[in-house]
């Protein structure tokens, strides 16, 4: 059903108070696309925090083909100052800028320029936060702003404000997620109907789920930005996204549903972070996980993240990853919370700790241990289990398992060897030699399983 707006007040006091007489704070939104319109309305259908936010401004470039379709509609505030110019609202009255343009360039100019004249920002760009998120955090501070980024990871989810408020008494040492809504989207189609990757991609790309170019999602990118911003406010490092190993998910095919099927086990992108000492464990892409666990049952586009704790142990954060409406939520309680500190006059106190100044930068590293799944494509030929076999032992490899199922032309025979668990870089070199031998059709497929 249609939902109808309520109809715009008119706006006869220039100068909005909230229910304590307090001036609402003066809002400029910059980046009138999906997530921007949606915030708009949002802020423009709702009185929010007792009427502590007023939408004054928003910038987007060519704006009138932006603000026609919207200006006859009623939830639509007519006094909103529109521009195309983002330094017009860097030198405006506004107090809280909404950065919703994506990307690093101009946004990064814009966020700086914003913080150093005292205004705090919102923005749910995870590549600038990821980029320059404890740069910008101690801009922030040093300026007696804030600068808040909760929509930056798993859209929706509030996982970000719970990292930095509800579980900051805690001493966090692990966090794994689903944070790719495509990802998770072809691999879970793959799991229901077994059709081939090229199919749950472009079914993806079909319904709006995955760009044209989706390598950033498929082959990691995104996540691993994404992960980066989560070690930051939860484990309280500096790592850049670069330095975490991003593997695709571009080889999964049905078959290896079938075969992880038969472990007790799906495939799922997941991102992990554990931290122990000063060494970061990191790593981002496909893995089995078992079906019944947590991650084994998040289908779709949604995400998930788990954090483990010294003391309050495992948390689990569920929901819409993306999406306009979702994804405003996070980005209106940012600026709720931001309006609030400033009326306390804490801006930069803190009143949401985090701890931007006190960074650690730990030694980073793939080098989990753990069992394997290792899938090959071969021509078949007699010895290829003992060639494969050998290469193993010789680097100490222990074989849990052997499986292969039946009724595969000869010619591009897949199965499978799963492994006892071993650290990363004590298997790599054997892959290598095993993706060499001549029987080999592709190199083999290599997954975590994570139990
Ligand atoms: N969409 C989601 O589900 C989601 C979820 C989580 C986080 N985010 C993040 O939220 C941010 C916004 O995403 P979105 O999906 O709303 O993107 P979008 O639909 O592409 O909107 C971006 C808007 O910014 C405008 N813009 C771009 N460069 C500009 C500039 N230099 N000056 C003025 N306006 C400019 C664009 O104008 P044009 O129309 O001319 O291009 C467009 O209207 C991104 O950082 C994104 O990563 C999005």
């Amino acid at each position: 059903m249609q939902k109808t707006p309520p109809k715009q007040a008119p706006d006869a006091n220039p100068v909005a108070v909230s229910r304590d007489r307090t001036p609402a704070r003066r809002v400029a939104l910059v980046g009138f696309g999906t997530v921007g319109r949606a915030v708009a309305k949002i802020l423009s259908e709702r009185s929010h925090g007792d009427g502590l936010l007023r939408l004054t401004h928003i910038c987007n470039r060519s704006f009138e083909r932006k603000k026609q379709p919207f200006v006859t509609e009623r939830w639509f505030p007519a006094d909103v100052v529109w521009t195309d110019d983002f330094h017009a609202i860097l030198n405006s009255d506004a107090e809280i800028i909404i950065e919703l343009i994506g990307g690093l360039t101009p946004a990064e100019e814009l966020v700086r320029g914003a913080l150093k004249a005292g205004k705090s920002v919102v923005t749910a760009n995870k590549q600038l936060i990821a980029r320059h998120g404890p740069d910008l955090l101690q801009l922030a501070s040093a300026n007696g702003c804030r600068l808040e980024f909760g929509a930056s990871v798993a859209g929706g989810v509030p996982v970000l404000p719970a990292l930095r408020t509800g579980l900051c008494g805690d001493r966090l040492h692990g966090i794994a997620g689903i944070l790719n809504g495509t990802c998770n989207y072809i691999l879970s189609r793959i799991e229901t109907d077994r059709i081939p990757f090229s199919e749950a991609l472009e079914e993806a790309q079909a319904r709006g789920y995955a760009e044209a170019d989706a390598s950033e999602d498929l082959d990691g990118g995104d996540a691993r930005a994404k992960l980066s911003i989560l070690a930051l406010a939860g484990l309280h490092i500096r790592v850049s996204a670069g330095d975490i190993r991003a593997r695709s998910i571009r080889p999964i095919d049905a078959i290896d549903f079938d075969y992880a099927a038969e472990l007790g086990c799906t495939i799922r992108q997941i991102s992990r972070a554990d931290l122990k000492e000063a060494t970061l464990f990191t790593d981002v892409g496909p893995s089995l996980v078992p079906t019944s666990s947590p991650f084994g049952r998040v289908q779709k586009n949604l995400n998930l993240v788990l954090t483990s704790g010294e003391y309050g142990g495992d948390m689990a954060f569920l929901g819409a990853g993306a999406g306009g409406d979702p994804t405003a939520v996070a980005v209106v309680s940012d600026l709720m919370f931001v309006a609030a500190s400033l009326a306390a006059g804490t801006p930069s106190v803190k009143a949401r700790p985090h701890r931007p100044l006190q960074l650690a930068s730990p030694t980073v590293t793939c080098d989990f241990e753990t069992p394997w799944y290792l899938r090959f494509l071969v021509k078949d030929q007699p010895g290829i289990i003992a060639s494969l076999a050998a290469i193993l032992s010789s680097h100490q490899l222990n074989i849990d398992a052997v499986l292969q199922n039946p009724g595969f032309d000869k010619n591009a025979l897949p199965f499978v060897i799963t492994l006892e668990p071993c650290r990363d870089a004590q298997l790599h070199p054997a892959l290598q030699e095993m993706s060499a031998l001549p029987f080999a059709l592709r190199p083999c497929l290599c997954l975590p399983i994570l139990r």
